[in-house]
């Protein structure tokens, strides 16, 4: 006999909510320590340690404070560092030859790291902005970014960061055919093992503003970067991107930002199934931290949550700023 009346209420959800070991028993995504990358910004120098304004809590160190955070990093279980670094303005130019300088800021710290710490995996940014005079991504011809030349160049960038040591190349510059351009020097230069996790859907985003300050990039850019950075309004365009980056020879992929994009994340992850990365970028950072300083939101709790939307999200890893701060919280 079918009831009449369905018992009431139909379903108890708050009955595994009730203590912290049954919400832990019926947790459904877990964020670890294995899912960080921390991005760090590196400066010249030693023992210099400059704070980002824009920033609070996150300083551009010199190559041997790199290396103490790597070591640290390495401490607290974090599987991966991404190095940005703040060149000299003496040395950026139209045509951006530092970027593939052998000894170049980046370089030096990606040598120092796997010198000192060589369990933890070193990644690198692929882009031209920190060497270029107007803070272009690409090469700047008549007002235009030349897409092939850049290509070329971007190429040279990538073989001095293999050569210095880099275990992941992210090419963050949204140049079309970069990916295939890359790995086929890679290969014909023996590099078979050199992984790529391309910055596949990245968004001509404002929230990448602090981060321009810290690479000393905004002062310098001229216009904005919308005729090579995605639509914030498109998510079909990200998912095609993914299928021409796999084609070329990209090992991993990421969105851009994070939090505004959960919506991509979750597409590419059930579209395509590969190690998917999200970056909370720097004004994700910023606006965390500036609204817990000022005692609106509980800041600790906010960047755990705001971590854990990726992982339901179907992300494998995040980089984020918070990567040191939330490592310590992880290993409690
Ligand atoms: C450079 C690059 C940017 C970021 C990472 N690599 C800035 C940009 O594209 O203007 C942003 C990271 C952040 O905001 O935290 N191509």
């Amino acid at each position: 006999m079918r009831p009449t009346v369905a018992p009431y209420p139909t379903a108890r959800f708050r009955r595994l909510r009730r203590t912290p070991a049954l919400r832990a028993l019926t947790r459904e995504t877990h964020l670890s320590v294995d899912d960080l990358i921390w991005p760090v910004f590196v400066t010249g120098g030693k023992g210099q340690r400059v704070p980002v304004a824009s920033m609070p809590g996150v300083e551009r160190l010199s190559v041997d404070l790199v290396v103490k955070a790597a070591k640290k990093a390495r401490d607290l279980g974090i599987p991966a560092i991404c190095i940005f670094p703040y060149t000299q303005k003496s040395l950026r130019t139209e045509d951006c030859k530092e970027a593939w300088s052998p000894d170049n800021l980046s370089n030096q710290a990606i040598r120092a790291i796997k010198d000192a710490v060589p369990e933890i995996a070193v990644m690198t940014d692929v882009a031209l902005d920190p060497y270029n005079a107007n803070g272009h991504d690409g090469i700047v011809r008549n007002g235009e970014i030349v897409n092939d030349e850049t290509v070329d160049a971007l190429v040279k960038m990538a073989l001095a960061q293999a050569d210095a040591g880099a275990d992941i190349i992210g090419p963050s510059d949204m140049m079309d055919g970069r990916i295939g351009a890359i790995r086929n020097a890679l290969e014909a230069d023996g590099r078979h093992n050199v992984a790529l996790l391309s910055y596949t859907a990245k968004y001509a985003s404002a929230f990448y503003g602090p981060f321009r300050d810290a690479v000393g990039a905004s002062g310098a850019l001229k216009g904005d970067k919308k005729t090579y950075q995605m639509d914030p309004a498109n998510s079909d365009e990200a998912l095609r991107l993914v299928e021409r980056d796999l084609t070329e020879g990209a090992d991993m992929v990421m969105v851009k930002p994070g939090m505004p994009y959960l919506d991509i994340c979750r597409r590419v992850k059930d579209t395509f199934g590969v190690p998917t990365f999200a970056y909370q970028v720097s004004g994700e950072y910023a606006m965390i931290v500036a609204a817990s300083q000022n005692g609106w939101v509980d800041g600790e709790y906010v960047m755990v949550e705001s971590l854990q939307a990726f992982k339901r999200a179907g992300c494998d890893g995040i980089l984020t700023y918070f990567a040191p701060r939330v490592a310590k919280l992880l290993n409690l």
